[in-house]
């Protein structure tokens, strides 16, 4: 095995050269137990970015798209059994298993490690080594966090460059310090001589393993997305959720946004929804014509770190540096702004390559190209999609994009301290029961509230589609540790900060009898960020119904929008028979969660049971109760 450096152009770094003593130590370690042919460190420059590309060109793992219509892009095929988070073979491994909770997987950490060491026994043979130091959040900001990936995928390092700031300049800001140690290998060793393919990965043996008391991430057998870059679920949420818990800050699945009043007024909002569920695009949102002066910006699409400031505020970082947001149903109608955003220097996995070297997928454009070659490499025509049903980009095929390219980024995204947050958003995916908008009455009903959310499963993670399940803070896949133990962590946040943002729950989902989505979405998802922006202001009018205050049809711009107030009511009514089932139904999620349930969930519970139980149903016809 040899120590490669980088090359002439760039800032060499040798093992040799590397002063922090534990890195050194489990870089060797790993280099031991899985004897890859050469060991890389990351520099994190354009120039080493550029060689691993022509490189995985050359390899047949990439394919460059023509530079006159997609510069500096590039499209990556994935094995067919290698396309979506596995949250069956997903692992919190704390040394007690009540702390991991029944929301997750569990395994004894040192029973892990054993089963982990055997499968990794020369697992990189034959391949490069590669070291990546990165930082989660701008470099040097007190909320960010430093962590090393170590990875045998080129694939994962062009994609953590887009992702988050790696090389040099981490190694150097770290210095002696303590990291997160995340360690990845595709699990596919190459004998001598055998051919590679294009997507190396274990097709039958996948671990992405979390040990939080140590800080440290292991993920065998992937190489795509959450379960390869572990910068960002890995880390950024499970760990770092561990992390906030004992330190006192949040880590959650959230977009961060900015929005500017056609008076100039600033009000920062995050907003959790479940993945594949419409996070970027409301990061970017454009607001519909008729409310010209309303400006959204971008801090952030998927992940927020949030903690208390010395003003009694929360504040929140994007600790990304770019996005990998879902291409299907992405275009200029829906996301104007990912679309200008992924315009060049992209990494596009699993969308279809049209004939003139471009891509395409589901929803870019209301008529396909007549001839495309789909995401696994097989000829495509609008004939053979419908004669076969096949798409031709997976559901869950991805982008990987700068930040920096978003046309609407904020000017303050990589702000060190963060921007303030007035309000957090929760939605769900829901066709029936929950309503457009809501602000629960207190913190602790919000609480209660993202406690509580449901969401038909989407093609993020692998298994069955368009299934119900609760989804608590869109975290469920993600929280790193037990779920009532969470919940109580955030009761206690809204007590121990003194100005906490205010809490609003909402669904873009409600179907109507003709099955259809109630609500337009997309943009006109500004009409209501608009009223919950004035509430965070003192203003903007309401009901109080069972579960908080909903606004009335009178509430909300719908200028431009022809919203009749038959519809509105609808699209926010209380049915009492749906909400007492909807009750019954939370009860599963809370009795699973019983040994560490707040005891005000309970008293919560109980109080929107009597309120419901004495409403009249009158809402089915369309006028809302006052709550009593
Ligand atoms: C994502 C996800 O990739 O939530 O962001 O699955
Ligand atoms: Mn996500």
């Amino acid at each position: 095995m040899q120590t490669i450096t980088s090359s002439a152009k760039t800032d060499k770094i040798t093992l040799d050269s590397i002063s922090n003593p534990q890195l050194k130590i489990w870089i060797n370690e790993v280099a031991k137990l899985t004897t890859p042919k050469d060991i890389y460190i990351c520099d994190g420059s354009d120039a080493e970015y550029s060689r691993l590309c022509d490189e995985m060109v050359d390899s047949g793992t990439m394919i460059r798209l023509n530079r006159s219509k997609r510069p500096g892009s590039f499209l990556a095929r994935s094995d067919a059994s290698d396309v979506a988070r596995v949250e069956d073979r997903t692992f919190i491994c704390t040394r007690n298993k009540g702390d991991a909770g029944p929301n997750n997987n569990w395994t004894d950490p040192a029973q892990m490690k054993e089963t982990l060491n055997d499968l990794m026994q020369g697992c990189m043979s034959g391949r490069t080594m590669y070291v990546i130091p990165f930082s989660m959040g701008p470099i040097g900001s007190p909320i960010s966090q430093i962590g090393v990936e170590i990875s045998d995928s080129p694939y994962v390092v062009v994609n953590m460059r887009i992702m988050t700031r790696i090389g040099k300049r981490v190694l150097d800001t770290l210095g002696n310090g303590d990291f997160v140690k995340c360690l990845h290998t595709i699990g596919a060793p190459l004998r001598p001589g055998q051919k590679d393919v294009a997507w190396p990965c274990n097709k039958d043996t996948k671990y992405i393993t979390h040990f939080p008391e140590e800080r440290q991430v292991i993920s065998y057998g992937s190489g795509y997305g959450g379960n390869a870059l572990l910068g960002k679920k890995c880390f950024a949420l499970r760990l770092a959720s561990y992390m906030g818990k004992q330190e006192g800050w949040l880590a959650e699945h959230m977009l961060i946004l900015g929005a500017e009043s056609p008076s100039g007024e600033k009000t920062y909002v995050t907003a959790a929804f479940p993945s594949a569920c419409g996070k970027t695009n409301f990061a970017m949102l454009i607001p519909p014509p008729a409310m010209k002066g309303w400006k959204i910006t971008t801090i952030g699409d998927d992940i927020a770190w949030i903690k208390p400031g010395k003003d009694g505020r929360l504040y929140a970082i994007n600790p990304e540096a770019g996005y990998f947001g879902v291409a299907p149903g992405t275009s200029l109608r829906t996301n104007e702004n990912a679309i200008k955003t992924i315009a060049q220097n992209t990494i596009f996995t699993n969308v279809a390559l049209t004939d003139d070297g471009d891509v395409w997928w589901e929803g870019l454009s209301d008529t396909p190209p007549a001839h495309m070659i789909d995401w696994q490499g097989n000829d495509w025509t609008p004939e053979i999609g419908q004669k076969t049903g096949k798409k031709a980009a997976h559901p869950n095929a991805r982008f990987t994009a700068p930040a920096s390219q978003c046309p609407s980024v904020d000017p303050s995204w990589e702000s060190p301290e963060g921007v303030p947050i007035s309000a957090m958003i929760f939605g769900g995916r829901r066709a029936t029961t929950v309503p457009l908008v809501v602000e629960p009455r207190d913190w602790d009903n919000g609480v209660y509230w993202a406690a509580t959310i449901g969401s038909e499963t989407t093609a993020a993670a692998i298994g069955a589609t368009g299934q119900v399940r609760r989804d608590p803070f869109a975290m469920l896949p993600f929280c790193g540790y037990h779920m009532g133990d969470y919940f109580q962590h955030w009761l206690n946040m809204g007590k121990n900060v003194k100005n906490p943002p205010k809490l609003f729950g909402v669904n873009w989902f409600r179907k109507g009898a003709d099955g259809k989505f109630m609500w337009p979405g997309y943009g006109d998802n500004m009409r209501v960020l608009e009223w919950i922006i004035k509430r965070v202001h003192g203003k903007g009018g309401s009901t109080e119904t069972e579960i908080g205050s909903i606004p009335n049809h009178k509430d909300l711009n719908f200028d431009g929008l022809n919203f009749s107030e038959v519809q509105y009511k609808e699209a926010t009514k209380l049915d009492r028979d749906e909400w007492l089932t909807e009750l019954k139904l939370q009860d599963e999620l809370l009795d699973k969660l019983k040994d560490r349930l707040p005891k005000k969930f309970f008293e919560i519970r109980q109080a929107l049971q009597s309120r419901f139980e004495t409403k009249s149903n009158s809402s089915k016809t369309g006028s809302m109760n006052v709550m009593i």
